[in-house]
């Protein structure tokens, strides 16, 4: 992701999350946040804005945290978050990260799914973690990143 990136992004955000990251942050993660990085996913297909999802995480010792994913709704159902989970994982294992971790609300059965596909298993909870609601948010983990990356294909 790139600041050229910020605008699509940003508006993917706001169709994906109840409280979506305000510009400022995104600008904070690409320029001064050594331990982020941040992904995106582009259709070569589309005309103009390209950038139909992306990931973040941060690299914290030998953790990768997985900070945010969204796919633009028009996109979903299409593998997009698969390949950019997988793309983010191999880079984080590349880097030295040995597992990784996430928060997710308990109500998002199509995140849920998408993380367990990939052998992520909960792991613990933060009580009452998000603002909007009040939800809980569910911890989920993946040990051992590295045997699982080497059983994944490489990214395209
Ligand atoms: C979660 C999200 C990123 C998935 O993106 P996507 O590109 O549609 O997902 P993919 O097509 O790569 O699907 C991969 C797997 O995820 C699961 N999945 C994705 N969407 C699903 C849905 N609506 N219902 C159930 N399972 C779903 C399935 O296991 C799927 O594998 P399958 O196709 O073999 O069944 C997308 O729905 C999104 O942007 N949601 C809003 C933002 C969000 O909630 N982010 C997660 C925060 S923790």
């Amino acid at each position: 992701m790139t600041l050229e990136d910020l605008a699509r992004v940003l508006d993917i955000d706001r169709l994906s999350f109840p409280l979506p990251w305000p510009e400022r942050t995104y600008r904070y993660e690409l320029m001064e946040n050594s331990a982020a990085r941040l992904l995106v996913a582009q259709d070569p297909s589309v005309q103009g804005e390209s950038v139909v999802g992306y990931i973040g995480y941060w690299l914290i010792v030998d953790e990768a945290h997985i900070s945010t994913i969204a796919v633009h709704p028009d996109f979903r159902r299409q593998g997009i978050a698969e390949e950019m989970l997988r793309s983010a994982l191999w880079d984080a294992a590349a880097r030295g990260a040995e597992l990784a971790t996430l928060e997710v609300r308990p109500s998002n059965a199509a995140a849920i799914a998408l993380y367990r596909k990939y052998a992520f298993d909960v792991a613990g909870r933060r009580t009452r973690y998000y603002r909007d609601n009040d939800e809980d948010a569910w911890i989920m983990s993946l040990n051992d990143l590295l045997g699982h990356v080497r059983q994944w294909m490489p990214p395209a």
